[in-house]
């Protein structure tokens, strides 16, 4: 691919397909019921107060992720995060250096900005880990940026804050889409306190059940998360300040919001483990954290398996050619248990089916 792109071809496809039940293709636990949190409708005035850079919302995540409110910028989830990072630090023609596979509108956004795009390689034979010597070999004088995710989409691999901090030392700014990173195993700081070349994007979408919030942010210094305030004056301005208040509210309640989200996804993890031991066409490492796994399918096609998987057994995987690499398929693992389990038993049988 290369020239201006103005769409986003996996996000078109991911939300033009027809739901099933066995969702395997979802990479976010399922959605927490708002009625719980106790909400009044006086909690959600419309206007008010100044809420251009909604202060409360700003120390809210600045709470969550332990830096001061100046360090913050609110965004519509983390795409429009990744969105708006990006075009502050990208200019048409810089050389963009981008991980490979990764989550796709990561490549459609730069590419949207005129980057001219190199890549470096996370090794399926690695586990995906995060090598900085990769890194190191693909950054030029030219790179103005290094983008990565982490927790890394689609396998789920953890980068360890040492490769980080070798990659921040490179020069570039280096962007990590953090959104999956609360479902490690352990708790994980954001890169953003590895030093000032970091800037961190995330929201409440994939580990606290609430993609429809849109409740995201940026983290970056102060001078650079003033040219992203400043960006945003050119997309949005301000959000939907009902939004902010109710995020305000998720933010304050996280804790019980994902209780029992890190015990559900290690079970999860276990079950999938279990699955892929048993299959002898599967290859995946395994997995240690996260809400998402990327095994190799060393017979068959992945799309004729999801489009089987589909028209049969009402289950969805997510193709590696979305993530370029054709031979693999994502699955999620954020859904209840019987779902996942069920998902992972039809998964089989198509196998089976193909086989
Ligand atoms: C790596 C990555 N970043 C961003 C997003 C979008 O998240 P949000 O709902 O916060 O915009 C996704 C969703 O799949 C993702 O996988």
């Amino acid at each position: 691919m290369s020239g201006r792109v103005l769409q986003s071809d996996y996000m078109h496809w991911a939300k033009n397909q027809h739901p099933v039940t066995y969702a395997l293709s979802s990479s976010e636990v399922a959605h927490y019921p708002l009625e719980r949190l106790g909400i009044a409708i006086a909690d959600l005035a419309l206007t008010g107060a100044s809420h251009y850079r909604y202060r409360p919302l700003r120390e809210a995540i600045g709470a969550k992720e332990g830096v001061p409110a100046e360090w913050v910028v609110a965004a519509d989830g983390t795409s429009m995060a990744n969105m708006l990072a990006m075009a502050a630090l990208i200019a048409p023609g810089d050389e963009v250096l981008v991980e490979h596979p990764t989550y796709e509108p990561l490549l459609a956004v730069a590419r949207f900005l005129g980057a001219r795009v190199t890549r470096f390689a996370r090794r399926a034979e690695a586990g995906f880990a995060l090598d900085p010597d990769a890194v190191r070999r693909a950054v030029t004088p030219a790179t103005k940026a290094i983008v990565l995710t982490n927790l890394h989409n689609p396998s789920g691999a953890l980068a360890d804050s040492a490769a980080l901090r070798e990659i921040g030392a490179l020069g570039p700014h280096v962007l990590v889409d953090e959104v999956y990173r609360d479902a490690a195993a352990a708790p994980q700081r954001s890169a953003v306190h590895l030093g000032g070349r970091f800037v961190a994007t995330s929201s409440l979408t994939k580990v606290y059940g609430l993609s429809g919030l849109r409740c995201g942010w940026i983290l970056a210094e102060p001078e650079l998360a003033e040219r992203i305030w400043r960006l945003n004056e050119l997309f949005a301005v301000s959000q939907a300040h009902a939004d902010e208040r109710l995020s305000c509210i998720a933010l304050a309640n996280l804790d019980r919001i994902s209780e029992g989200t890190q015990v559900l996804l290690a079970r999860n993890r276990a079950l999938a483990n279990a699955f892929f031991a048993s299959r002898q066409e599967l290859h995946c490492a395994p997995l240690a954290g996260g809400i998402t796994a990327f095994p190799h399918l060393l017979r068959g096609d992945p799309g004729t398996l999801d489009a089987l998987l589909r028209d049969k057994y009402d289950t969805s995987i997510v193709p590696g050619r979305w993530f370029e690499m054709p031979d693999h398929f994502r699955i999620g693992l954020g859904g209840p248990t019987p779902i996942v389990e069920e998902g992972l038993a039809r998964l089989g049988r198509a196998l089976d089916d193909l086989s």
